[in-house]
């Protein structure tokens, strides 16, 4: 018999977005048959023609080579994707959108759907796997889904695999992960689920049981945020006493049981992830009795932190109405094309409501913006972006905005005014060239 290590499993990705696309490339990558279904036609039409549907570093690489090997392929049914070419997938992740409802609650009826579509194509033992970001329990709530619905009486398991990937970086990050969490109900699944990552030479895999795997999604995401929002809240000490916020963050960051990352100060984190998931986290925790009050403090500072930048552009041009101002990157952190909840849209959104005509540029995420940020005139690149403008603001720290020709910029701005919020700029240089310079928790 062939050793378990080496076997191939047919795998059944449902939502081939930044999570399900990258988790299937980067598992056929390393040997599996994959297949991924999306219920959007032209994310599938996109990617049977070989053009990736997301910006993502790498990914067209991997998905181009996998599809050449026969071992990706896409489609727009569950039901063709559970049982692609004859060959029946062993495990089915799940890797649907989950997105906030008004209260902060997740919105899990995409998870629901597609459990309720599983059940009704299962022909033999199935793992289904629980990949998007959801609240503990929601497994507990797909196997009752799957049970009402499965009539044939089929033997599943429901596990949980949080995807820990970071946009930008993602290919990376899921082919050499910190951790490999599965949340595992029985012996069965967990011999699937080891099978399926033991390709993935070398990373660290915590099995568990479900509970905690899906606790600990919502933990990381939350504490992460903490982080970032408590050196903002730190940086706004540090613009009242006269300290540097970026000698704190560091002289704090070498003490390694703090640790450097997350420890940038700027106007705040946005993005599919923190935002929704520290909401809820928030609200879960509050239905199961337990009033986390710090949570709710990280998000009232991320929303200050967005609003401080406004406020500097105020300090400088007084009134707003009429004035113009530029805004250097749109998307929540640099190279990703993703916009949701970028701190960009409430920072337009409350520019405009202030009078002012707002300009920006993004290298990646601008068609994206087009659809979400009204009334603002998209630039064809940096220099257009910041002419005329009475002031400059640096919304995303994209490596093409640290290398801009910063006297070409001074002599195309109306005043040489610079706010940079994520702090890319040298103070004392940018001063030095004239520019009247802000930044954050620096003097
Ligand atoms: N984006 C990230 O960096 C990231 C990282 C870790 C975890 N997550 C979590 O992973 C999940 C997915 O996030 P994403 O960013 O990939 O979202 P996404 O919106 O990019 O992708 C979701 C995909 O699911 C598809 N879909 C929705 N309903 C479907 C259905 N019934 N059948 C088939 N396809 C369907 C959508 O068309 C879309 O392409 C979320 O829970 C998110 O919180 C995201």
């Amino acid at each position: 018999m062939k050793k378990t290590t080496n076997e191939r499993v047919n795998i059944c990705i449902i939502g081939a977005g930044y999570v399900g696309l990258v988790s299937g490339a980067c598992l056929a990558e390393i040997g599996h048959r994959v297949v991924c279904v999306d219920s959007d036609p032209k994310k599938i039409a996109l990617l049977e023609k070989g053009v990736m549907p997301i910006y993502e570093e790498n990914l067209e690489t991997v998905v181009k080579r996998n599809v050449k090997a026969g071992r990706l392929f896409f489609t727009r049914s569950i039901k063709d994707g559970m049982h692609h070419g004859g060959q029946r997938a062993e495990a089915i992740f799940i890797a649907v959108g989950t997105p906030p409802r008004e209260d902060g609650s997740a919105d899990l009826s995409a998870v629901e759907n597609v459990a309720e579509e599983i059940a009704l194509n299962m022909s033999d033992y199935t793992v289904i796997v629980e990949k998007s970001t959801v609240p503990v329990e929601t497994c507990e709530w797909i196997n009752k889904t799957v049970v009402r619905h499965n009539k044939k009486h089929i033997p599943f398991d429901v596990a949980s695999n949080p995807e820990f990937l970071r946009e930008g970086t993602a290919v990376g990050d899921f082919l050499k992960p910190d951790r490999v969490v599965l949340g595992c109900p029985t012996r069965q699944c967990e011999a699937v689920m080891r099978k399926i990552y033991k390709r993935i030479k070398g990373a660290p895999l915590l099995v568990t049981d479900v509970k905690s795997a899906e606790l600990i999604k919502h933990a990381s995401n939350s504490f992460l945020s903490t982080k970032i929002s408590f050196i903002n809240a730190v940086a706004q000490v540090c613009e009242k006493t006269g300290a540097d916020v970026e000698m704190v963050a560091r002289g704090m960051g070498m003490d390694k049981r703090i640790g450097m990352s997350f420890l940038k100060a700027g106007i705040g984190f946005g993005g599919f992830c923190f935002p929704k998931d520290l909401e809820a986290f928030y609200w879960l925790s509050h239905r199961k009795g337990y009033d986390f009050e710090l949570l709710k403090s990280v998000k009232d500072i991320n929303e200050a932190a967005k609003m401080w930048l406004v406020k500097k552009v105020q300090d400088e041009l007084w009134n707003l109405e009429g004035k113009t101002v530029a805004l250097l990157g749109l998307a929540f952190k640099p190279e990703t094309d993703d916009m949701r909840f970028a701190p960009s849209l409430d920072i337009i959104a409350e520019f405009k409501k202030l009078g002012a005509k707002v300009r920006g540029y993004d290298p990646v995420s601008q068609e994206n913006a087009k659809g979400l940020a009204k009334g603002v005139y998209f630039a064809k690149d940096a220099y257009d972006c910041v002419a005329g403008a009475d002031c400059v603001c640096l919304i995303t720290e994209w490596a093409e905005f640290a290398r801009l020709d910063m006297k070409k910029v001074i002599t195309l701005l109306k005043h040489p005014i610079m706010i940079d919020g994520r702090n890319l700029y040298n103070p004392a240089k940018m001063r030095e060239l004239g520019f009247i310079y802000k930044s954050v928790g620096r003097q």
